[in-house]
């Protein structure tokens, strides 16, 4: 049995036409009017199937077949970053899909579901894995009204406008005993090193904070360098001495981003009052990633000391490295050497739902090469012969494991 190439290529092609910013690559966030059509092109087709559909208040998605028990769920998410890739995610919802719908077209018995987690990527609300966190008990009646976006508007309010019941119940996920996700590697180790598919064994941890560096505003050209209180040039000490500590793992795993930052008043000739950055640490070891989120406080403090400026900081997210679960990674690893792909077991450095499923059931996770490494940016790309190889082989592993 193998997937319908054509139909997979199509709707992945389809879902990249659904995006916010037309050719600046992919802007699809949860919630948004792209994510409400995107949706709809999924489900009308779990619709013109047969399958059952049920949607929860924060968006997330289950699709089964009539028979199945829904015992082992495959799956990912279709929001995106701002001007993302067309593949981070929607390749793993339309992969399952297009299974879901082969094994129905081979009337092949099994108790397979397909999961499409909500605000996955946390471009809302800055906290990655939204959906999974509420899934899991991580959060729960709280985050509907604490996590907010950056003009103040509540994941509560946002799901509403979106046609979402936000009262509504999280999924039920009673009888599912193993995630199985399929995604694109997001980095370079596959291509570099020739091959077609990894199997992961542990998905780094996160850790993501909120800084605030409060100075003071004066005019750009009367203030001597001297007596300023300049919050963007505190920020920037900090940052460079975090970046320089990360930059020294004896590992070569930890890393360190700040992806978000605003200066206020933001004005060329107004010294910045107020800056907010994000900052994010990840590693494939929980303690020591804790370990450089202590170190970089200091360090911040420090800069902000140094610049005779305020400083606050607040967390906004932290996951542990989570490993795959050991006998599924093994059978993963069996079934792609008889099928004699070129594969590696390998490290995710990417976060994923998955690892929030592992604390209430079996998982795993497959990827398949990034071109030239890159995610995250519209240059996002993989080989259609790679795709679809993904693709077959997830139909291979739900067999094995989901087959009746
Ligand atoms: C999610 O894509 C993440 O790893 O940030
Ligand atoms: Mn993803
Ligand atoms: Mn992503």
């Amino acid at each position: 049995m193998k997937i319908n190439e054509k139909r997979l290529l199509h709707d992945l092609r389809h879902l990249r036409s659904i995006t916010a910013t037309p050719g600046r690559g992919v802007t699809r966030l949860t919630y948004s009017r792209e994510d409400q059509e995107a949706r709809n092109y999924i489900t009308s087709i779990a619709k013109a199937f047969h399958f059952n559909i049920r949607v929860d208040g924060i968006g997330n998605i289950l699709i089964a077949p009539p028979a199945s028990r829904a015992r082992v769920l495959t799956g990912s998410h279709i929001d995106t970053v701002i001007h993302g890739g067309w593949l981070d995610g929607a390749y793993g919802v339309i992969s399952a899909l297009e299974v879901l719908r082969t094994f129905a077209e081979n009337d092949y018995p099994h108790d397979a579901a397909l999961i499409i987690f909500a605000e996955e990527e946390g471009t809302n609300f800055g906290s990655t894995m939204t959906g999974s966190k509420f899934l899991t008990g991580k959060y729960g009646d709280a985050q509907r009204t604490t996590l907010c976006d950056s003009q103040g508007r509540s994941l509560s309010m946002l799901a509403q406008e979106a046609g979402l019941d936000p009262a509504e119940n999280i999924l039920p996920l009673t009888g599912a005993e193993l995630m199985i996700e399929l995604h694109i590697e997001q980095g370079p180790v596959l291509e570099e090193n020739g091959c077609d598919l990894g199997i992961v064994d542990t998905i780094f941890g996160q850790t993501t904070i909120r800084v605030t560096m409060e100075g003071l505003g004066n005019h750009a050209g009367a203030s001597p360098m001297q007596y300023r209180k300049d919050a963007l040039m505190a920020a920037c000490e900090g940052i460079l001495a975090a970046e320089k500590a990360v930059a020294s793992d004896p590992y070569h795993r930890a890393v360190m981003t700040v992806g978000r930052i605003n200066a206020s008043p933001d004005c060329s000739n107004v010294i910045p009052e107020e800056v907010i950055f994000t900052l994010e640490v990840r590693d494939s070891d929980t303690e020591r990633m804790q370990q450089y989120i202590d170190e970089i406080e200091v360090l911040l403090q420090k800069a902000a000391k140094h610049r005779r400026v305020g400083c606050r900081i607040d967390p906004i997210a932290s996951s542990a490295a989570i490993p795959m679960t050991p006998s599924v990674v093994s059978s993963m690893d069996r079934l792609a050497r008889e099928k004699q792909l070129a594969y590696r077991i390998m490290n995710s450095g990417a976060v994923h739902d998955t690892a929030m499923m592992a604390d209430i059931m079996g998982t795993g996770m497959i990827f398949v090469p990034s071109a030239s490494g890159r995610s995250h940016v519209p240059q996002e790309d993989t080989a259609e012969e790679q795709l679809i190889a993904g693709a077959n082989f997830l139909l291979d592993v739900l067999r094995e494991k989901a087959g009746r």
